[in-house]
């Protein structure tokens, strides 16, 4: 195919997606009933979680670590689900009733570095809005998606199941090795020393960074070439954990801390 036709492909596809996820409730019974099948494994996450560490970390696993064949977009290699980050209760019901042996792997990470993620992220299309202002809408769940605190309690309050392992972001910059061997044991998969040692190093900031198979190069790419999107940064961007600790101000602080209370208590 010519590079215009994948172009114009990739393009329809991406208009459809957002489409689809605007009107969302069109399809909603669509997905509550989709089949799922035994060998299927869902990441599951908020944006910016670490959606796409978490997926090349779990299609490595489940695939015996071939890197060869890893150097495909992960698009391709590990579809979303029409682009949407569901919450648990719009996950397919067999899902949902664990009744396959299908596997969720939810990622959660401090809402307050989610939330400075998610501004940088949006700045990649141009929105130069005003931080403390973005915040806000976060806060109110104003975002795509909603709120944090809905979509996160959907899951965490699944944690018993046994059909569910949730990964926290920060103990995968702190002891990846570990977080690997968790979820290949939760995935009945074992890695050799070899294919450890293979997968932290693909999974490494520096590697993802600069792997346009993780990237978004390859999508952003031909958007930015045909002057549809200016990026102007990366979207695997810092990966640092407490990062709002420099971000943030005292007043922002406060409104995440009493934030944060009210919607545990609630
Ligand atoms: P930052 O914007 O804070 O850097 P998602 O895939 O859900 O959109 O999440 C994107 C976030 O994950 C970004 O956070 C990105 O840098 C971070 N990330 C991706 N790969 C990473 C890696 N290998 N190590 C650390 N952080 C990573």
């Amino acid at each position: 195919k010519s590079e215009e036709t994948n172009f114009v492909e990739k393009l329809i596809n991406y208009v459809k997606c957002n489409i689809i996820s605007v009107n969302f409730h069109l399809i909603r019974n669509e997905i509550l009933n989709m089949e799922v099948r035994d060998d299927d494994i869902w990441v599951c996450s908020f944006p910016k979680l670490g959606t796409t560490w978490t997926q090349e970390m779990v299609w490595c696993i489940a695939n015996n670590v071939n890197l060869e064949a890893a150097k495909s977009d992960l698009n391709e290699r590990f579809p979303s689900l029409e682009k949407a980050h569901l919450p648990y209760n719009l996950l397919p019901i067999k899902l949902q009733q664990n009744v396959t042996n299908a596997k969720i792997v939810f990622v959660i990470r401090d809402p307050r570095d989610v939330c400075i993620s998610y501004f940088h992220f949006l700045k990649l299309f141009e929105n130069d809005g005003n931080f403390e202002e973005f915040c806000q809408m976060f806060l109110d769940g104003r975002l795509t998606y909603g709120s944090y605190w809905d979509h996160r309690l959907s899951y965490w309050n699944q944690r018993h199941s046994s059909n569910v392992l949730i990964l926290k972001f920060e103990d995968m910059k702190n002891d990846l090795k570990s977080v690997i061997h968790k979820t290949a044991n939760f995935l009945g998969k074992n890695l050799t020393d070899t294919e450890m040692k293979k997968v932290l190093d693909h999974l490494s900031f520096e590697r993802m960074k600069e792997n346009h198979a993780v990237n978004q190069r390859m999508s952003f790419g031909i958007l930015e070439k045909y002057d549809i999107i200016k990026t102007k940064g990366s979207f695997i961007r810092c990966g640092k954990v407490d990062q709002w600790k420099t971000v943030m101000n005292f007043e922002l602080e406060k409104k995440f801390e009493k934030w944060e209370k009210e919607n545990l208590r609630a």
